[in-house]
């Protein structure tokens, strides 16, 4: 491509959750736009195999999103590789669930620790260097459960609701530094977190699943100065989804 044209050049990236799905997909968008991303996972096979892969503006750290210290060294990284970090996706996430009454403690712990606290420390142990670095952004990755309630999945819908808060108070305390703070708020997208769901179990308005092409094109619009005058905003990259109940009641009124 023409390099005169990417739009994150100059931008170093830390991914969290970047060793499959969408995670993946942003580290390969965004490098495909002149950013260098620091790709971080538990999953370190994956992780180092997709590093290799995109080459010399990659590299690959373990990082479990619950561990300050393995924040601390994946800031680090970047810093020592790359040489700054302007650009944070907390993009890392799980899901499980099941009925009140039923649906464990246990889940209810690990569920918040990862897909809430984890945001939290990322953006606590990268917030000095984003703001060195800045213009910076941080692109948290909720959900359509972070709109909406979704029956079976307490954890889940509590977690990205929180996710959804963080981001608005974060937006708010650092709207003078530089350094904008939005969330995504996508629907079923296939990944390797929906592969048990047939195609049929779409619950979109446009009538079928996401592909991780069509959550990525925004991670990479909030990653970009394109977007320098949007903080505090959520992004529904859904089918319509969180726009509302599809059931035509109009047609009753005739
Ligand atoms: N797929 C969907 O339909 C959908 C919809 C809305 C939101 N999301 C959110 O999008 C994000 C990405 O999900 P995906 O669909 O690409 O799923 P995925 O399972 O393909 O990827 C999630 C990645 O996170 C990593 N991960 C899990 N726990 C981790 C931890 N403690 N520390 C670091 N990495 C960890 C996994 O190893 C994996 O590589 C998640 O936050 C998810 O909740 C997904």
């Amino acid at each position: 491509m023409d390099r005169s044209m990417a739009r994150l050049e100059g931008k170093v990236a830390l991914i969290s959750g970047a060793a499959s799905g969408m995670g993946a997909g942003s580290s390969r968008a965004m490098i495909a736009e002149g950013a260098k991303v620091v790709l971080g996972d538990v999953a370190d096979e994956a992780g180092q195999q997709l590093a290799a892969e995109l080459g010399h503006a990659a590299m690959f750290v373990h990082l479990d999103v619950t561990c300050a210290a393995d924040w601390g060294n994946a800031v680090q990284a970047a810093i020592s590789r790359f040489g700054k970090l302007n650009v944070l996706v907390n993009n890392a996430g799980i899901v499980n669930g099941g009925l009140l009454g039923i649906a464990s403690e246990a889940d209810w712990t690990r569920i918040l620790a990862v897909n809430l606290t984890g945001p939290f420390l990322g953006i606590s142990a990268t917030i000095d260097e984003l703001k060195r670095s800045a213009p910076s952004s941080i692109i948290n990755i909720s959900s359509i459960a972070g709109l909406q309630g979704m029956a079976g999945l307490h954890g889940y819908t509590a977690s990205k609701f929180g996710l959804r808060g963080l981001t608005k108070s974060a937006a708010l305390e650092l709207a003078r530094t530089g350094v904008r703070v939005n969330s995504v708020h996508p629907g079923g997208i296939r990944t390797a977190m929906t592969s048990a769901f047939p195609e049929s179990a779409a619950t979109a308005p446009m009538g079928r699943w996401g592909q991780v092409a069509e959550i990525v094109g925004v991670v990479v619009h909030l990653a970009s100065d394109e977007s320098a005058f949007t903080t505090g905003a959520e992004y529904s990259v859904d089918g319509g989804e969180a726009a509302g109940a599809l059931h035509a009641l109009g047609e009753h009124l005739n």
